[in-house]
């Protein structure tokens, strides 16, 4: 190379600031992408046969939504560099069961919602049987995903797949909690029912993104224990927050039908202990969350502004 060739950087110039945070609603724009990018990818084609099945499962997984599961599950696994093709297919698998528990949580015999992500809810478009073929495709397209992980050890692919069963299941899990959600309605919940109903139907699966994201990193047991316990206070914060924003945002901001908690007598934190307290709540649930995580030592940041994020969205 000639000598004129040869630039060397200013003294300026050399001053390599670190990049600045990625903001944490960048961070989910980023990953979003990345998820439905995968999504399309992982589902059957729309024009694949029976094509009505596969419009309406597509229908509701890419009606947008704020993707905190599948990112919860990156953001875990980043902490413990886990391997992306093992990452992001548990990553939708999960995205797939909670848009599954949206289709049927909408259903007439359940909330009867015509509102969901902004656009009609499924069985408004495809009709009830369709939807409720829509949700039981899409639970059981995500564990055909969850044979798709790679890099991953046979050992810790079973794990996760367990995980991801039982958070879907009856025992302290999403059906569980939407049987007493239903068997709730109309009557004066107490503190400790009102939790175990939040904890089993929403609870269970955050919980569950947060751990598999550590189990496919290789998170150790106490390590595994730290970040179950920041899962678990920012699953139920998440539910808090769900209730707080039903009695306060309107349905254009929700993309959901607003007011939909009070009109239906269901046992919600709003209706126990009123907005304010609630609101009080959901923090303390924060605080005690990031708590956890940074007892680790591990980079926890993003996981901090995640919790945050589920305190103080607007939808
Ligand atoms: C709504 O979940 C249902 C609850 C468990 C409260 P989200 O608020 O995460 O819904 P999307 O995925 O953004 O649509
Ligand atoms: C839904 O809870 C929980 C599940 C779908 C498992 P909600 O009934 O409160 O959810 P929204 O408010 O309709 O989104
Ligand atoms: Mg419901
Ligand atoms: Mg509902
Ligand atoms: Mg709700």
């Amino acid at each position: 190379m000639k000598a004129q060739e040869i630039c060397l950087p200013s003294e300026n110039e050399t001053k390599i600031s670190a990049p600045p945070p990625l903001r944490i609603t960048d961070y989910f724009i980023q990953q979003s992408a990345r998820v439905e990018q995968w999504l399309d990818r992982l589902l059957p084609g729309a024009n694949e046969s029976p094509t009505t099945i596969h419009e309406a499962m597509r229908y509701s997984i890419f009606a947008g939504g704020k993707r905190l599961r599948p990112t919860l599950v990156i953001a875990t696994g980043e902490v413990f560099g886990a391997e992306e093709q093992a990452l992001l297919p548990a990553a939708c698998a999960l995205e797939m069961i909670h848009t599954y528990s949206l289709i049927h949580d909408d259903l007439p015999a359940m909330d009867n919602d015509d509102l969901r992500r902004g656009r009609p809810t499924n069985h408004k478009v495809y009709g009830e049987a369709m939807a409720i073929l829509a949700g039981d495709a899409l639970l059981t397209q995500a564990f055909i995903t969850l044979t798709k992980m790679r890099g991953i050890s046979p050992e810790n692919q079973i794990r996760v797949i367990a995980e991801v069963a039982e958070a879907a299941g009856t025992i302290r899990a999403l059906i569980g909690g939407q049987v007493l959600d239903i068997e709730n309605e109309g009557k004066p919940a107490t503190a400790e029912e009102l939790t175990a109903i939040h904890r089993a139907k929403t609870g269970a699966l955050i919980r569950c993104c947060v751990r598999v994201g550590a189990i496919i990193g290789g998170a150790s047991e106490s390590e595994l224990e730290h970040f179950t316990e920041y899962a678990e206070k920012s699953g139920l914060a998440f539910q808090v927050a769900d209730d707080v924003l039903d009695a306060t945002a309107t349905s254009e901001e929700l993309g959901k039908t607003a007011g939909k908690d009070e009109a239906a007598q269901k046992a919600t934190y709003v209706s126990l202990y009123g907005i304010e307290n609630a609101r009080q709540h959901a923090e303390q649930l924060y605080q005690e969350a990031i708590a956890a995580v940074r007892q680790t030592g591990r980079a926890t940041e993003r996981l901090e502004a995640i919790a945050r994020f589920i305190v103080e969205r607007k939808n």
